[in-house]
């Protein structure tokens, strides 16, 4: 019996050729009594098998989309600021890009990573969350209606009731799609759009159970992925079609880079959005993508320490006599506890949280003020821990009924907590409940003349 296979190693070249020879000489005799004993004596325990080449989360961050740079060995890519690539003949770049608009190296690193992520084949990157949602929608031919949750982020609501009819397309509302959506699907139905976690009220949808009904009358489910990233939940693993982020928030994680970006599997929704994302022109710099990849690099290790610090204030938050009631989905209260321990990472809850602080509006106003590390500002999934009131601020622009029927009333206030130390955070928005709620009724209101906000109202 021949065993030829073995010489194959002698062309290793990791050790010194005398070693090598050696060795192979003494190996290939080794496996040759080891085949004949096999025949004589029946089969051999089978090896261990190699581990599978399948990488897990962290590894992915890393390394997708981050390969060394051909020429200069670099280990981070450069970044490439040109907007235009020569071509060797008329029609033939000489590599893969022609113009920025269409492509560019750190934009398709960019979304090589993100695809690897969410565990899609494809993902496209834009200007913006916003610009990706506007590009979706405007995927969808004239006179076809789409079902959305009803507290989306603001933005996206005013796209829908402002924007989406100019090119003929119309959307329902709803605050229950589980139970509604089978109801709501009408002959031009073309697409379903969720937010799980929502924003802000931290309710979830269960996608899967919203899908299953979609995917029957053959209706495409969109689902934005924003408020906990792809490290706590992959919507495609459970059914949706594309996934949406806005990338300007944990993905890149630092509150300095305005991004979007869309992930999928179909290759003729590749070619629709690729035409789309080119024809409309709602790209990002390269240096957008550049930076929003560096992000992208550290997105489990933030995740996971602001999904810590969220479990730890919503939990202050819930033991605390100054609040009516904490919405987030790691807490064993929570009624989608469910639907996180099934569709999240480990039944996390993410870094976001809403409370409805008791004292109204005023009170809610004052809390925001007085916060000494969480800053006072709009956004969301960077480092830093930030509040800020939905009512007045994100959602202002829907409408106070349909605002309230969402659970966004004017005492909500919005957290988003940052990769900070927890127990920080903690001690901050106890001092500031008590500062707010306590210290007037001590001092008969003169306490909050003194001033201890953190002077960003
Ligand atoms: C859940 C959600 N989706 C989409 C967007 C829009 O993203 P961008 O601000 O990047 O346009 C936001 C912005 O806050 C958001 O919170």
């Amino acid at each position: 019996m021949a065993c030829s296979g073995l010489h194959k190693a002698e062309t290793l070249n990791i050790f010194p050729t005398s070693f090598v020879h050696l060795n192979i000489a003494s190996l290939h005799d080794t496996a040759c009594k080891v085949a004949k004993m096999a025949i004589e004596h029946g089969p051999i325990d089978t090896p261990p098998r190699a581990p599978s080449p399948v990488h897990r989360f962290g590894t992915l961050a890393v390394h997708a989309g981050s390969p060394h740079d051909l020429v200069t060995g670099a280990v981070i890519e450069p970044i490439s600021l040109s907007t235009t690539y020569a071509q060797s003949a008329v029609g033939h770049p000489v590599g893969q890009y022609e113009y920025v608009r269409s492509s560019n190296p750190n934009r398709h690193n960019f979304e090589s990573c993100i695809a690897a992520l969410e565990h899609a084949k494809y993902a496209l990157a834009f200007s913006s969350g916003s610009a990706t949602t506007a590009t979706i929608l405007q995927s969808l031919a004239s006179g076809s209606h789409v079902v959305s949750t009803a507290d989306v982020y603001g933005g996206t609501h005013r796209y829908f009731t402002q924007v989406a009819h100019a090119h003929g397309v119309r959307v329902t509302f709803t605050g229950s799609i589980v139970a509604d959506v089978a109801k709501l699907i009408e002959d031009d139905t073309k697409l379903i759009w969720i937010e799980t976690p929502s924003n802000p009220t931290l309710s979830l949808v269960d996608i899967r159970a919203v899908t299953d009904i979609a995917h029957r009358s053959g209706i495409m489910v969109v689902v934005d992925n924003t408020f906990l990233s792809p490290y706590i939940q992959n919507p495609l693993d459970h059914g949706a079609d594309i996934v949406v982020h806005s990338v300007t928030k944990y993905i890149n994680g630092h509150s300095d880079v305005l991004m979007g970006v869309a992930a999928f599997n179909s290759d003729s929704m590749f070619e629709r959005l690729k035409f789309l994302q080119n024809a409309i022109g709602a790209v990002p710099s390269a240096f957008d993508c550049w930076l929003a990849h560096r992000g992208a690099k550290t997105l489990h290790l933030r995740a996971r320490e602001a999904s810590k610090n969220g479990l730890m204030v919503a939990q202050a938050l819930e033991e605390s006599p100054h609040v009516i009631a904490v919405n987030y989905p790691g807490l064993a209260s929570n009624k989608d506890r469910k639907i996180a321990l099934k569709q999240h990472r480990d039944g996390m809850g993410g870094g976001m949280l809403s409370f409805r602080i008791k004292g109204g509006k005023e009170a809610a106003e004052n809390f925001c003020k007085t916060t000494q590390i969480f800053t006072l500002a709009e956004s969301l999934g960077g480092v830093e821990s930030l509040v800020e009131l939905p009512a007045s601020m994100t959602h202002m622009g829907i409408p106070r009924d349909q605002r309230e029927a969402a659970g966004v009333f004017d005492d909500l206030v919005r957290i988003s907590c940052g990769v900070e130390d927890g127990t920080d955070l903690v001690g901050d928005v106890r001092q500031a409940l008590e500062k707010v709620m306590v210290l007037p009724k001590i001092t008969n209101g003169l306490a909050q003349r003194n001033g201890n906000g953190n002077g960003h109202a």
